[in-house]
């Protein structure tokens, strides 16, 4: 029989719905080429109804979110709502119910003429990183006091237990070893300055890697020479790890190097539960309805959600039509607006390719 697999499908704001529609027309082809279907249950939570209701997500919303297998977010974001309401209310919120601890960054460069480094090929820009998505700065924790007076006082606690730690460090070692490139877990701190943090996640990446990942080699980067490793070296890496804050940044950082959010996808995951898969890229309003924007990265986090539901030759599929779409010839750039072909022609492209 059919596997059908059950998908909560949150186009969201801005082009959101329209890169949303590329990448389920791509995963749907994969589908029907590899045997399995997709039912998906939309939901119309983001900025346009957030300014109708006052509503973010409810909490039925996320005990819905339980019942699929996972979760396809457009883009969410809206020039008429204060920063932090959507993404604290609805992403943040999404990944800390749902306990979706790892973020899941593939960096791929698909062409050379994309990376804004000098005479880096395919070859160099080829790495993953794993970022810890539910601790550390990102808890809240803290608070501030006299508010609004001149003794105004803030603070936000870098919080991290041991097991959160452990449970991110073991999928970033299973996830080099089932890789199986250069076998090397980088893990990306600041222990010379944050001698707590950085401590513990130095000794959890150096016990676990010697106790049970001895065919993965261990290296370590400070944050900020990582910056640098990443311009000059980006070659070095295979599969990064590191803590909530440092990712956010450095991921950015990386979606540059491999050819900007036109083609950065990612996923929420939890390994044990309910996974999120998302493009990089915002809501971009300003294109919004143009059919200019790039569904590349949509189509990517597509094809990162199918290989998680266990459709591992799907999404290797989809991979590749999308490696070979972009080496057509026919797509002229990454970027909005010149691409040479329009959103949905671009997603067209893909599928056929498929
Ligand atoms: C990301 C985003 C989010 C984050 C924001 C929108 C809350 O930048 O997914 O990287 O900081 O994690
Ligand atoms: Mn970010």
């Amino acid at each position: 029989m059919k596997n059908t697999y059950s998908i909560a499908l949150l186009p969201g704001d801005g082009t959101g719905p329209e890169v949303t529609r590329e990448a389920v027309k791509v995963i749907d082809a994969a589908a029907s080429k590899f045997g399995f279907t997709l039912d998906y249950t939309p939901y119309d939570f983001g900025g346009e109804r957030y300014l109708k209701t006052g509503e973010t997500l409810p909490d039925s919303a996320i005990e819905e979110f339980r019942k699929h297998q996972a979760i396809y977010l457009g883009a969410i974001g809206h020039p008429d709502v204060k920063p932090g309401i959507l993404e604290c209310g609805i992403l943040l919120k999404t990944r800390f119910e749902l306990d979706q601890y790892i973020n899941l960054r593939p960096v791929k460069l698909y062409r050379q003429d994309d990376c804004p480094l000098k005479d880096k090929t395919p070859e160099d820009v080829d790495f993953v990183v794993i970022r810890e998505n539910t601790g550390g700065i990102y808890t809240g924790l803290g608070g501030v006091v006299q508010q609004g007076t001149p003794l105004e006082v803030a603070t936000q606690v870098m919080l991290y237990s041991r097991p959160v730690v452990d449970r991110c460090m073991k999928y970033a070692y299973e996830y080099a070893r089932r890789r199986n490139r250069k076998k090397m877990l980088t893990l990306v701190h600041k222990c010379n300055v944050l001698t707590h943090c950085g401590d513990l996640w130095v000794r959890a990446h150096k016990e676990m890697g010697d106790r049970d990942y001895p065919d993965i080699r261990q290296d370590y980067n400070h944050v900020d020479a990582c910056t640098m490793w990443l311009v000059k070296q980006p070659e070095w890496y295979d599969v990064i790890v590191t803590e909530n804050l440092f990712g956010d940044i450095i991921t950015d950082l990386a979606a540059i190097v491999q050819g900007g959010l036109g083609v950065a996808a990612g996923g929420n995951i939890n390994p044990e539960g309910v996974s999120m898969f998302e493009c990089m890229g915002g809501s971009a309003p300003k294109y919004t309805g143009k059919n200019i924007i790039n569904p590349i990265a949509a189509i990517a986090a597509g094809g990162m959600m199918l290989d998680t539901l266990g459709e591992t030759d799907a999404a290797a599929a989809v991979d590749r039509a999308v490696t070979a779409a972009l080496n057509s010839g026919k797509i002229k750039s990454l970027a909005a607006g010149r691409m040479g072909l329009g959103t949905s022609e671009v997603g067209d492209l893909v599928a056929s390719t498929l």
